[in-house]
Order: structure tokens, then C-alpha cells, then sequence
């Protein structure tokens, strides 16, 4: 049996071409099933619903063989672990080249945040993303107040509680309903092939020709 770990929402709709490459069609919506464990068109593989944040976890103590994760879960999982931004030593065969997006610094359209660098303020910036946020404004030398949140960041500034947020850009819809300006881009963020590897060992050849399958899809669907 070969278990993947998928997440809900953009990542599955973008993987499903990806499985469909590899012959894997799952046969229930995650929109619409309850089912945790959703069965594929082939009896030995299956697909786990996770919380996107968990698909590293599963995969790393082999609750899952392999999963599908953005590049910035990644890095903050592998922050918690110890790792050194590298996803805590997960096997990562591919870049998926789906759901591209990227993650950027933004601010009240009327805040002045080049001055506010420029004069070495302190920054109060809330985020999800603490492990790059930390990172980013240290190589920077900007010293920084990091408030976590778990979601909905853009009403942070708004409310008067920080100055700057760190978040996922994709159509910059978001920011532009709130009045947010990017100010600054951190780094490109997509999708990538996670690997529990000693699965990999264990179960080498058909985990190796779902591997070569989404390598040849890769761009192509
Ligand atoms: C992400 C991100 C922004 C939005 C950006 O949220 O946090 O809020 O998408 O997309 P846009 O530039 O196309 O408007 P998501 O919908 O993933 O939910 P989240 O708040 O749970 O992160």
C-alpha cells in the first residue's frame, strides 16, 4: 500500500492532473466526503486528508509514504524540527511547479515603510510564517516584533496591531480588498514531492514509478 498526504483546496486541485499522469484517480471529492482516507481507482494506493501544515508531519513519521506540500510549510516545519530550513531532512525528489505563488512583506497603503527601515525602527510584524519572517528581516539587519497568527494576517494591520505582514501572495486580490501594498518579495513559493525515506526503501519500486511519473507531468499538465 502507498499513502499520500494531500491537503485540501488548491494543492489537491492542482495535484489531481499530477495523479492522473501517475494512473492514480481518486475516487471521492474531499469537498464533499467526510472520509479521511479517500480510496484511488488502484487498490494499493490511498490518499490521506490532512491540514496543509500536517503533510510534513505525516510523511515524517510515516503516517504517510510520500506528500504534497508548499515550499513555505516546509520551511517552517523543518524550523520546528531543527532542521536548517530544509524541510527536517525530508526526501524531496521534486518541484512540482504547482500552486506558484509567493511570499512578500505588506503594509497599510499609507504606512512608510521604507522610512520606518531607513531609520532602524522596530517593526511589529504579525505572520504564519515566523521561521521566514525572522530570517528574512534578520538578513535584512531590521529589527522585528513577530506576532504569530494563524490566518487571515491582512486584518493585523487594519485593526492597528502590526505594522507589516509576511503572508502568501498569489493574484494579490487579497491585499488589494484590504488596502495592502507589497513592499517587499521574499521568496517564490510551489509545491513539492515529500518522501518518507524509509518507505522509500521499503517500497522502492512503486513509490520510484509514481516518482518518475509526476517528473515526467512536471510543466506539462
Ligand atoms: C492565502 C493568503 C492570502 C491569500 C492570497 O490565504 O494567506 O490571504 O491566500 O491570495 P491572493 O493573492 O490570490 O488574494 P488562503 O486562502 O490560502 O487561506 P489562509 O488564510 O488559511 O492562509
Amino acid at each position: 500500500m502507498i499513502t499520500l498526504a494531500l491537503s485540501k483546496g488548491r494543492i489537491f486541485e492542482e495535484t489531481l492532473p499530477l495523479l492522473r499522469a501517475a494512473g492514480i484517480e481518486v475516487l471521492d471529492d474531499p469537498e464533499k466526503s467526510r472520509k479521511l482516507i479517500l480510496d484511488t481507482n488502484q487498490p494499493d494506493v490511498r490518499v490521506l486528508v490532512v491540514r496543509a501544515t500536517d503533510v510534513p508531519t505525516y510523511v515524517q513519521f510515516g503516517g504517510a509514504d510520500m506528500g504534497i506540500t508548499g515550499k513555505d510549510t516546509l520551511l517552517e516545519h523543518g524550523s520546528d524540527w531543527g532542521g536548517a530550513g530544509n524541510g527536517a531532512g525530508l526526501y524531496q525528489p521534486l518541484d512540482l511547479q504547482i500552486a506558484k505563488c509567493r511570499i512578500s512583506v505588506a503594509v497599510r497603503a499609507d504606512f512608510d515603510y521604507a522610512s520606518a527601515v531607513r531609520q532602524g525602527s522596530r517593526l511589529k510584524v504579525a505572520t504564519k510564517y515566523v521561521a521566514i519572517a525572522r530570517e528574512f528581516f534578520a538578513n535584512k539587519g531590521v529589527h522585528v516584533d513577530l506576532i504569530k497568527l494563524y490566518g487571515s494576517m491582512e486584518l493585523a494591520p487594519l485593526v492597528g496591531m502590526a505594522d507589516a505582514i509576511v503572508d502568501l501572495v498569489s493574484t494579490g486580490n487579497t491585499l488589494k480588498a484590504n488596502r495592502l501594498v507589497e513592499v517587499e518579495h521574499i521568496m517564490d513559493i510551489s509545491s513539492r514531492l515529500v518522501v518518507n525515506q524509509a518507505a522509500l526503501k521499503l517500497k522502492r519500486e512503486p513509490m520510484r514509478k509514481i516518482i518518475d511519473a509526476f517528473a515526467s507531468a512536471v510543466g506539462k499538465v
